[in-house]
């Protein structure tokens, strides 16, 4: 199933397994991807991802990076610590001391607790006054934090099937913009191999629904050559989307990207790549993951950086928009005012 097999189209070289015939697709061959990318169909996609249920729950950031010493974050507009505490289990918190309000991420961590470092107070899963740990869940790559009471609370956040043997990274890239346009672009495929030439030579939608959507793609591994994989697209929670690679090199890697709301107009973008392969040599690349995981890092931040840009504007036209209407209705205001005063 692995043999290697070069096939050239269009200056391209494919290499791994061979894909499945394709059925009846949902568009002609040569309907040009700007046609495709229907902006009306994204948008009702979009509704559909952000009508979803999240349990009150946010992407913090990578496990890995959440241990003994304290780490600052900011989300919803709210300044947190995250730390490790009794029995390694995550913990999440106002980063504000209900003393006298230093921040708890300069202090240090004993015994699970986080230690002030102004007056010593030492905090863990109690209350104290005002001040009370979040609900944090560790899903073994990403933790999460219950910081939204305003929705249907779960017991912990709604995570998409991921592979049983993977090597991880973990990307974060912040924007200005919402947590909808980052969703926007990745519901978005078509444009990956115009705005992304470097990453994408091909790329095909084979089938949509109301939940999820399936590309044949072909990722460049380096120049022409290219690894052709089937992708579904779908989005396990309103503030997520991530993509299965359903056939080809890679079959049941997952990438999950996350949208925080960092305050009203910045999000974070937190990407976590879990990559898996039927290779016999995979067991050896999971034991190399400290040197593998920055390449995939790179490859990762390299395309967000892109798709930061690409969120950003979709944000940039909604406020464009929004100052245009405020700049008519206060033009009629004041022609109603002069028209009143004459
Ligand atoms: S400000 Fe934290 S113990 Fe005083
Ligand atoms: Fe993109």
């Amino acid at each position: 199933m692995f043999s290697l097999h070069l096939q050239s189209m269009k200056r391209l070289i494919h290499f791994g397994p061979s894909l499945p015939a394709l059925g009846q697709t949902p568009y002609a061959p040569g309907t040009p991807d700007w046609v495709q990318a229907n902006p009306a169909r994204i948008e009702r996609a979009l509704a559909r991802a952000l009508a979803r249920p999240s349990g009150g729950w946010y992407v913090v950031g990578a496990s890995r990076e959440i241990g003994e010493t304290p780490t600052k974050h900011r989300i919803l507009g709210r300044n947190l610590v995250a730390w490790r505490g009794v029995a390694n289990q995550p913990m999440v918190a106002p980063a504000a001391c209900p003393h006298m309000g230093a921040n708890l991420a300069d202090g240090r961590v004993c015994d699970g607790k986080i230690v002030c470092p102004w007056h010593g107070l030492a905090l863990g899963e109690a209350r104290h006054g005002t001040w009370a740990p979040f609900p944090a869940f560790d899903d073994g790559v990403l933790t999460w934090a219950q910081l939204s009471a305003d929705e249907v609370l779960t017991p912990k956040p709604f995570i998409t099937e991921r592979p049983t043997r993977f090597l991880d990274a973990v990307i974060r890239v912040d924007a200005v913009c919402e947590p909808s346009d980052v969703i926007r672009n990745r519901l978005d495929p078509w444009h990956g191999a115009h705005y992304h030439p470097h990453s994408f030579a091909q790329l095909r939608v084979i089938s949509e629904s109301d939940d999820d959507i399936v590309v044949r793609v072909s990722y460049r591994v380096a120049g022409p050559f290219c690894s052709e994989v089937d992708a579904r697209f779908h989005c396990p929670d309103p503030r997520t989307i991530a993509m299965t690679i359903l056939e080809g090199e890679g079959k049941g890697s997952v990438v999950e990207t996350h949208a925080t709301p960092i305050d009203e107009t910045h999000t974070a973008v937190i990407e976590a790549t879990l990559a898996t392969s039927d290779r016999p040599g995979f067991g050896l690349a999971v034991s190399a993951s400290n040197l593998l995981r920055p390449l995939i890092q790179k490859r990762a931040r390299r395309l967000w950086i892109e798709d930061a840009a690409y969120a950003e504007r979709m944000y940039e036209i909604r406020q464009e928009k929004v100052a245009k209407k405020t700049r008519i209705s206060l033009g009629g205001a004041k022609r109603a005012g002069s028209s009143h005063k004459g």
